[in-house]
């Protein structure tokens, strides 16, 4: 179905996001039929640039990002002929007045304005628009992570953008809410009933995150040093994938409905302390090493520096509620690892009691696999009897579904996804100032106690899963990660 036909304005039009995923993920809805004809995509950025110039560079972002077999030559020049190119200054006065003259042109648009900018600009971009009159009730902002670098910064971001646009018009994007799995894992625990009723903390023993990237810092080093994976994954994707699997049932999934119940989680988040960094959380940093069997260097060598900014991180986290007490959360992400791959393990406690012979492995404990990314889908590892005579063998098998096998059509984008629910003023899947503050409020005191037992991130191979530590971190505990799709059941 057709979304209201809009303008949309890209600030930031030549970045690398535009380039890489809004161009894609725009040219997509075009072709599914979802960008009715009278819609524009307008980039902005200070570039002096035609929009025939515009154009050919989205051309070719296009061809070097979506696979040719998608590219159909009259399908590309249809959506190309919807761009359109303004030179403005975020952070000045030049052409605004050009923008506005372009937007007056058709009032009675949805008016999505995507800041793909660095957030240094947002409060600019947002006065500017206010004082060209260009908010209406039809107008809404988009703004990308990172939303701060800390729950001061973020505060003072959301107060530039709140004194011009109401919250309801404020959509801050977290991309990992529009992966297809991500939602599934709404469709799994509350439209099924069998879940649901075992989500507490009397049958799961522990919850696993991973979010591991094969790629190094690649040509964001400087953005990246002032981060690190703690601000860059962790304080807003991987408490996401948290808040979806440990909240309660939202009463509808209405914006504000499902953001109540995550944030309640968020604020549930136990404050990691001084006192205990050293036992529940682990800060690693690439060396040189090899990935895809190709050498590659360290993270000083990429960044051409000193560093102890960490690109590993692995913690065990508490959410502390009665659906929750005593149910650790495992959480780690990091660059350069063997595997893109990020999953949610729920495991759940092992049977009480074996009535088969301790060789049988009778007390293999199941676990419900939630993969996001390669190749989506979900498993369930039950015990079963191993066929033959053999007496009671049992061993983990795998209820298994790929969501490519199974529905046999192209996963979209997130952004995709995304896109079309700024149109569609739907925010179910964008996070509200409250959360965005909150999990910096939880980051920050973690921020505060790395800073107070000050340690140097422990260094790990390029193409391995991590500094030892963080093996040891969930080991101590007598429970192992989950290392890889493959392992286990097959
Ligand atoms: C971004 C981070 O938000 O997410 C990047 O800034 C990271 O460092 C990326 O590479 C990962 O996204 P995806 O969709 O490739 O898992």
């Amino acid at each position: 179905i057709p979304v209201a036909s809009f303008d949309c304005v890209v600030f930031g039009a030549t970045g690398d996001l535009t380039t890489r995923k809004l161009l894609p993920a725009l040219y997509y809805r075009f072709r599914d039929g979802q960008i009715p004809n009278t819609s524009r995509i307008i980039g902005a950025s200070r570039s002096e640039l035609s929009a025939e110039a515009f154009r050919e560079r989205a051309r070719d972002a296009l061809k070097r990002f979506v696979p040719a077999a998608d590219l159909a030559d009259e399908t590309l020049s249809a959506f190309l002929a919807h761009l359109d190119y303004v030179a403005v200054d975020g952070a000045g006065e030049d052409g605004w007045s050009d923008l506005a003259e372009k937007l007056a042109e058709r009032p009675d648009q949805v008016r999505p304005y995507y800041l793909a900018t660095s957030p240094d600009l947002y409060g600019s971009i947002c006065r500017n628009l206010a004082q060209h009159g260009l908010i209406g009730a039809k107008s809404r902002v988009v703004l990308e992570k990172p939303i701060g670098k800390d729950l001061k910064s973020a505060r003072a971001i959301n107060d530039a953008v709140g004194e011009v646009f109401p919250e309801e018009q404020i959509f801050r994007i977290d991309h990992y809410l529009g992966k297809e799995t991500v939602q599934n894992l709404l469709a799994l625990r509350f439209a099924n009933t069998i879940f649901e009723r075992l989500w507490t903390a009397d049958v799961i023993d522990h919850v696993q995150i991973t979010v591991a990237e094969t790629v190094g810092v690649e040509s964001r080093a400087g953005y990246y040093d002032t981060s690190g994976a703690l601000r860059d994954m962790v304080q807003n994707h991987i408490l996401q994938l948290l808040c979806l699997t440990a909240m309660e049932s939202p009463l509808n999934l209405e914006a504000n409905a499902v953001r109540d119940e995550k944030l309640k989680v968020l604020r549930a988040l136990k404050p990691i302390t001084a006192a205990d960094v050293q036992t529940v959380t682990v800060r690693g940093q690439y060396v040189a090493g090899a990935v895809d069997g190709k050498p590659v260097e360290g993270y000083l060598a990429d960044l051409g520096g000193q560093s102890r900014t960490e690109t590993f991180v692995a913690l065990k986290v508490e959410v502390q509620s009665w659906r929750w007490a005593g149910v650790p959360f495992y959480l780690r992400t990091g660059k350069r690892m063997p595997d893109k791959l990020s999953e949610i393990v729920v495991q759940f406690r092992a049977s009480p009691f074996s009535i088969f012979p301790s060789e049988a492995f009778g007390r293999e404990p199941n676990r419900l696999v939630i993969r996001l990314q390669p190749q989506e889908g979900m498993k369930l590892e039950v015990m079963t009897k191993d066929p033959g005579p053999g007496g009671m063998r049992l061993r983990p098998t795998n209820l298994d579904i790929s969501f490519e096998e199974t529905f046999k059509q192209r996963y979209p984008d997130a952004y995709e996804r995304l896109l079309m629910d700024v149109v569609r003023g739907n925010a179910t899947l964008f996070m509200r100032r409250d959360e965005v503050e909150a999990a910096w409020a939880w980051a920050d005191g973690l921020l505060k106690a790395w800073a107070d037992r000050p340690e140097p991130p422990r260094p790990y191979a390029s193409g391995s899963w991590g500094p030892t530590a963080s093996i040891a971190l969930i080991e101590r505990d007598g429970r192992t990660w989950h290392e890889n799709w493959q392992d286990g059941a097959d």
